[in-house]
């Protein structure tokens, strides 16, 4: 470790606020890129500046630039969004982007492949729904997650009220988004002004992701995030206080053993009112301990590690004025999404679609982006995305159900997918993911469909089994909350862990190291059929993967990595 800040610092502090050279870069025709440090900035509005990774060998050849676009992903609270609001995303992702939208594991849309040139009347079109994607990435606080709860809507009116008050509090207060993408006067500040009075010039050390959870569904991962709030629901489904969570976090990097995914400390409980002045403190708290020299050990789950949790509670509690109670109890079942009809407290429903891995398109599986565009245009009760990447249709009245089900039925958003299926998530990787070593959203639907094959002759098709991929171990899916998580290592290679609790409650560890297909469903195909001889009455595959000493428990932290054992067996030879 250096004693040097780290660049993205630097860079931080003489951007005047997130401005750099944007605006100017904008104008820039020669290129489809921006400079190296306008991109870091750029994430602080919403954006990645990618490349299409399977148009690199050509372009190579033809001496030709990169194939530049730039990723947007939108900030949308608690992943509520009006009919009108679905309706814009899919105009603008068909008008400027690559035509499909991609709904994320942390409740948002991102929209791919939108030239430079096209940025401005993208935004534009976006902020004429009252959309934005200020702050969706960088430094700084990303989405607030919240449960979607399609049957419990007291509970859920109370957890959307939080997460959104939380979002608009640790909002950037920095004028520059609206200055470059929307076109407006540049405001001057008085001499002395407080531009960010919670983040300062710098911003965070490090992302911040917040989440709102609502037992007994976990489908938050509230355990995944920097900080969360579990509601303590009372007797009549009113909220009468928070669990509050701190220091959960998914990203590491092979063979850095000082780097790995951690599950959140329960720090404490408190009530509604306090909820928002503890979230400051805890932001304002990891603005000041965190790393700013090390970007790799420099998220919230690092501070906490090191300085420990007893010292960062004092600290919060002494800077929001709050002494946090005792934490409550509460049981979590799952981090799954419960699809099908559900009716709310209210009397109102909603319908939970399956979209695989998120990706809104007209494919094979079904004509579903047309689907849902004819949904949106006939039905004004709203969208939520949900944080397993699917969508609910929510507040349909009795008179719709009908229709929207058939629509939803023909594009095959409704279709009778396998346990297995209805559990999984897989990041976007490649081609657009700068960082993917290995691809992940276009090649976990064949694996699933190898390894149905495999459950069905177990007679295990209908078992609520949770399988997460990604294309690097930065961990954009939470795969170390999976009962079955898949890693990428390198192209077509994969690293398989296991063990992980059902609930999202315990991470899992590292089973095998390099497997590809073959070997992945090798690998897995013997767990199954033990699994279906020798569980107990609704044993989780998880649990069962543990009481079978198939694989140690995770801890938390460091110990991720500890007790890994990689029998010379299990190792394909390379
Ligand atoms: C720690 C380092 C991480 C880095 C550098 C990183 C970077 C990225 C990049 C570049 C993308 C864009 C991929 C694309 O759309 O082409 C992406 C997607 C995404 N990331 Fe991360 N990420 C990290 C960790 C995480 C973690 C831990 C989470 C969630 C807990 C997360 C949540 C997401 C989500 C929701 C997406 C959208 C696609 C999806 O649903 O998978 N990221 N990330
Ligand atoms: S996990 Fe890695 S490959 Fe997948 S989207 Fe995130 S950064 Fe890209």
């Amino acid at each position: 470790m250096t004693d040097e800040l780290s660049r993205n610092e630097r860079i931080k502090e003489a951007s005047d606020y997130l401005r750099g050279t944007l605006a100017e870069g904008l104008r820039e025709e020669i290129t489809g890129a921006i400079i190296e440090d306008d991109a870091q900035l750029v994430k602080f509005h919403g954006m990645y500046l990618q490349d299409d990774r399977d148009l690199r060998p050509e372009r190579a050849r033809k001496k030709m630039e990169k194939a530049f676009a730039f990723m947007i992903r939108v900030r949308i609270p608690g992943g509520v969004l009006t009919s009108q609001q679905w309706l814009a995303l899919d105009q603008v992702a068909r008008d400027y982007g690559s035509g499909t939208m991609r709904l994320t594991t942390r409740q948002t849309v991102q929209l791919h492949g939108v030239i430079k040139s096209n940025l401005k009347a993208t935004l534009k079109a976006i902020d004429a729904v009252l959309l934005n994607s200020i702050a969706a990435c960088g430094d700084i606080n990303r989405n607030v997650m919240c449960n979607v709860l399609p049957e419990q809507s007291r509970a859920h009116a109370a957890a959307i009220a939080l997460a959104r008050s939380v979002s608009d509090h640790l909002l950037p207060r920095t004028p520059a988004y609206r200055e470059i993408w929307l076109d407006g006067e540049r405001i001057a500040g008085g001499e002395g002004e407080v531009v960010e009075p919670i983040y300062g010039k710098t911003y965070l050390p490090r992302k911040f992701k917040v989440v709102v959870a609502v037992p007994p569904s976990n489908d938050v991962d509230v355990f995944a995030h920097d900080l969360g709030y579990i509601a303590i629901v009372g007797d009549a489904g009113e909220i009468i206080g928070w669990n509050v969570t701190v220091g959960g976090g998914m990203g590491m990097t092979h063979g850095e053993l000082d780097t790995y995914p951690r599950v959140a400390d329960i720090m404490g409980f408190c009530k509604t009112e306090d909820a928002v002045k503890i979230a400051e403190a805890v932001v304002t708290v990891q603005r000041d301990w965190g790393d700013r020299k090390s970007r790799k050990h420099a998220r919230l789950k690092y501070t906490i590690e090191d300085r420990g949790l007893d010292a960062f509670r004092a600290e919060v509690e002494q800077r929001a004025g709050v002494k946090l109670g005792a934490a409550k109890p509460f049981t979590f079942s799952s981090t799954g999404d419960r699809y099908g009809w559900s009716e709310g407290t209210d009397g109102r429903s909603h319908l939970t679609l399956f979209v695989q891995n998120g990706r809104v398109h007209d494919s094979a599986l079904g004509a579903q982006q047309t689907a849902l565009r004819t949904i949106a245009q006939r039905h004004d009760g709203g969208f939520r995305i949900t944080p397993n990447q699917n969508l609910v249709i929510a507040n349909v009245p009795t008179s719709e159900q009908t229709e929207i089900e058939r629509i939803a039925r023909e594009a095959g958003l409704l279709a009778p997918w396998s346990g297995l299926r209805r559990n999984s998530m897989a990041c976007v990787a490649l081609p657009t993911c700068g960082l993917a070593l290995a691809e992940s959203e276009r090649y976990l639907p064949d694996l699933l469909t190898a390894l149905d094959e495999r459950l069905a002759a177990f007679g295990l098709s209908a078992d609520d089994i949770v399988i997460r991929m990604t294309g690097c171990p930065n961990g954009c899916a939470r795969p170390y909350l999976a009962e079955i998580g898949l890693v990428g290592k390198g192209p077509g290679r994969y690293n398989l862990y296991l063990g992980a609790a059902f609930d999202g409650s315990r991470m899992n560890k590292l089973y095998a190291e390099d497997l590809d297909h073959a070997g992945i469903v090798a690998a897995l195909d013997p767990l199954f059929a033990a699994y279906v001889k020798e569980r107990q009455k609704g044993e989780r595959f998880g649990d069962y993967a543990i009481r079978a000493g198939i694989i140690a428990a995770s801890g938390n932290g460091a110990d991720f990595h500890a007790n890994v054992r990689l029998p010379p067996a299990r190792v394909p030879a390379r």
